[in-house]
């Protein structure tokens, strides 16, 4: 037995790798190794043999046990050492470059608008994209005939064959979130409405999805005059210098009187310049809400009257920016992104400035 101990201890001892250690438990305490082997003798002995070569023959497999799991842990050890001694890395190093998105020009504009707006009062409303009939225009005093209904280039959801309820659409404009906030709110209301809206339409000026912001104030005395004014102000605020506006009488189904406004620009080599030259370009629709509008929103109209305007946010962002073509707007090509996009934590203010 002292020779079997000798033995494997040394050659566990000796072992280079785990696959030697495995080899070695099978010989020695293996099903069939020597040790075990050697314990199926100890039934051929006397009881008292056995009583001398049973709990020596238990310590030499434990000790061989032992000693293998002390040689493998320091063989792991070893493996790790090894490992560290290649594997490292300077952590001094500088980071590596990271592009750092940017904010989009909507976006930017979008929240330029809102803090326009809040600094003279109007809190921000929202309405679903996907609008219903009613709300997108009956309630607006469209109905079904209107030739209004086909100028949109609406698109309209599926029904199902057999439903003949009118089918919803994607909005066309934010004027409904107008109803919206007249039923929620009553009156008086003053709000902007910042959001998607949609038509079938595709050019140079012309995107399928666009970005409009209503605008909705409602009280006892509210005038035109107000309109002028406020929206005076906005531009002024907007494009941080005076520009000249051009009021045009025009027609919409859900005021009266309409007015389109236009602001004064200037092209020049495919991009445009706000406040110079004499050429104009539309950014708005406006007038007086409509007596049937007010009531569609259980507003009474012998008690109030307001104004709304509804501004293409991406007209604006044209506009200030020098942005010459509205479908690369969507385009998410990087290069357009990073040329016209604003860094994220410049978040505008009116005491800062806005941007630009
Ligand atoms: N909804 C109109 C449009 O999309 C704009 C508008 C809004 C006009 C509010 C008058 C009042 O063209």
């Amino acid at each position: 037995m002292d020779d079997l101990k000798a033995k494997y201890l040394d050659l566990i001892n000796s072992a280079q790798d785990e696959a030697t250690l495995e080899e070695l438990r099978l010989q020695a305490v293996g099903k069939k190794g020597e040790v075990s082997l050697q314990m199926r003798s100890l039934g051929k002995m006397t009881a008292e043999e056995r009583q001398v070569a049973g709990p020596a023959l238990n310590a030499l497999k434990n000790d061989i046990n032992d000693a293998l799991a002390m040689k493998k842990a320091a063989l792991a050890d070893a493996a790790l050492n090894e490992r560290l001694k290649t594997e490292w890395l300077d952590v001094t190093l500088p980071a590596r470059d990271r592009r750092v998105g940017s904010i989009h020009p909507i976006s930017q504009v979008w929240e330029e608008v809102t803090a326009i707006f809040a600094d003279l009062g109007f809190a921000v409303s929202e309405g679903p994209q996907i609008e219903t009939d009613w709300y997108n225009f009956d309630a607006l005093n469209i109905p079904g005939h209107h030739p209004a209904r086909a100028e949109m280039d609406t698109f309209y959801t599926h029904r199902a064959e057999g439903d003949n309820r009118p089918p919803h659409v994607l909005r066309t404009h934010t004027s409904p979130v107008q109803i919206r906030s007249m039923e929620a709110n009553g009156a008086p209301i003053r709000i902007i409405c910042p959001g998607r809206v949609y038509r079938a339409d595709y050019d140079q000026t012309h995107t399928p999805m666009f970005h409009q912001v209503e605008g909705l104030c409602i009280d006892k005395d509210i005038s035109m005059a107000n309109l002028k004014w406020v929206l005076e102000q906005f531009f002024t605020a907007f494009f941080g210098t005076s520009v000249k506006t051009r009021f045009r009488a025009s027609h919409f189904p859900f005021t009266e009187p309409s007015a389109e406004v236009d602001i004064q620009c200037r092209w020049e080599d495919g991009s445009v310049k706000v406040g110079e030259g004499d050429d104009w370009l539309e950014v708005l629709g406006s007038g007086m809400v409509h007596p049937k509008v007010l009531q569609a929103g259980k507003i009474d109209p012998n008690e109030y009257q307001g104004f709304a305007f509804g501004i293409g946010i991406d007209r604006l962002a044209m506009l200030k920016y020098g942005i010459p073509d509205l479908r690369a707007f969507f385009d998410s090509d990087l290069r357009w992104l990073r040329h016209y996009g604003f860094a994220s934590l410049e978040v505008p203010t009116l005491h800062g400035g806005l941007s630009g």
